[in-house]
């Protein structure tokens, strides 16, 4: 998964440690475009051009990872009339709700940052029923709270939308391999269609976008996270181990997906 051999990314480690310096940055490591990178950009930048003009309103969901800091500047770069949206589950990492403000802070009217909470009422009686920490005591419940942090805000994000767009990568997991440029989804019970511009891109993709572009990124991901959604279920991943190891790591590799992207 990452586009560095490992052997390399442990001698850039262990050079920093002996130097007594940071660990390497993400946008060190990974940056790696493949050899069509321009095409792939360009596919990009058509893609989201299309989604404007021709499926407004529509609208960017960001967790604020890399993919979707891709996605934001590109709205911004080719000034598109798309609004952005973040589901603020009430449990981010600190580290992104300080990145959601620094997004905040570059809104303009054409692009809007929405974000969108769980109803408090139900968070409570979720926590006073089953506890803080019912993600991990069974599937179940999990999927409960993904519901009522995720699900639930999503529906309101999306209403009144005709397309969304996502930072959905073809090669973040089996589940995702086989999805398409746009999709007909269905959310909070109606339809609606998905774009997923960055479907063909590399890891390294990403961070040769971030870093030619100085884009502001999730400091998390120096810190190994490359997939990072709420604090309790998100953790950093060991070299080697699978671009969403860090995710939901108790639970079956084959189901992980909080619900955002379910077909
Ligand atoms: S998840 O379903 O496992 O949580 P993942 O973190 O891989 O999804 O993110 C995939 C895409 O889902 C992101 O690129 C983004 O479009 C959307 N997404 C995930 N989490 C959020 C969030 N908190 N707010 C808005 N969009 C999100
Ligand atoms: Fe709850 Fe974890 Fe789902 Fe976030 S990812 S909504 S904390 S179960």
């Amino acid at each position: 998964m990452h586009p560095l051999p490992v052997s390399q990314i442990n001698a850039l480690i262990q050079d920093s440690r002996m130097l007594h310096k940071p660990p390497p940055k993400a946008s060190e490591v990974h940056n790696k475009p493949s050899e069509n990178f321009a095409e792939k950009l360009d596919q990009t930048k058509d893609l989201l051009k299309q989604a404007a003009s021709q499926f407004s309103p529509c609208i960017q969901a960001s967790s604020l990872g890399a993919e979707d800091m891709v996605i934001t500047e590109l709205i911004h770069q080719l000034d598109l009339a798309v609004n952005i949206f973040v589901l603020d589950t009430g449990a981010l990492h600190t580290e992104t709700l300080s990145l959601l403000e620094r997004v905040q802070a570059r809104a303009s009217n054409r692009s809007q940052v929405l974000v969108y909470k769980p109803e408090l009422s139900s968070v409570i009686s979720f926590i006073r029923r089953e506890g803080q920490d019912a993600m991990y005591k069974s599937q179940p419940l999990r999927k409960e709270c993904c519901q009522i942090r995720k699900l639930e805000p999503l529906s309101r994000a999306l209403s009144g939308q005709k397309a969304w767009i996502t930072g959905l990568r073809a090669e973040q997991s089996n589940n995702r391999a086989q999805m398409q440029w746009t999709e007909e989804d269905f959310q909070g019970g109606k339809p609606i269609t998905k774009f997923n511009p960055l479907m063909h891109w590399s890891w390294g993709d990403v961070w040769h976008f971030l870093s030619e572009n100085s884009v502001d990124y999730n400091p998390l991901h120096d810190q190994f996270y490359p997939s990072i959604g709420c604090a309790p279920c998100t953790r950093a991943i060991s070299l080697g181990e699978d671009f969403r190891a860090g995710r939901w790591w108790w639970e079956d590799a084959s189901a992980k997906e909080c619900g955002l992207h379910q077909k």
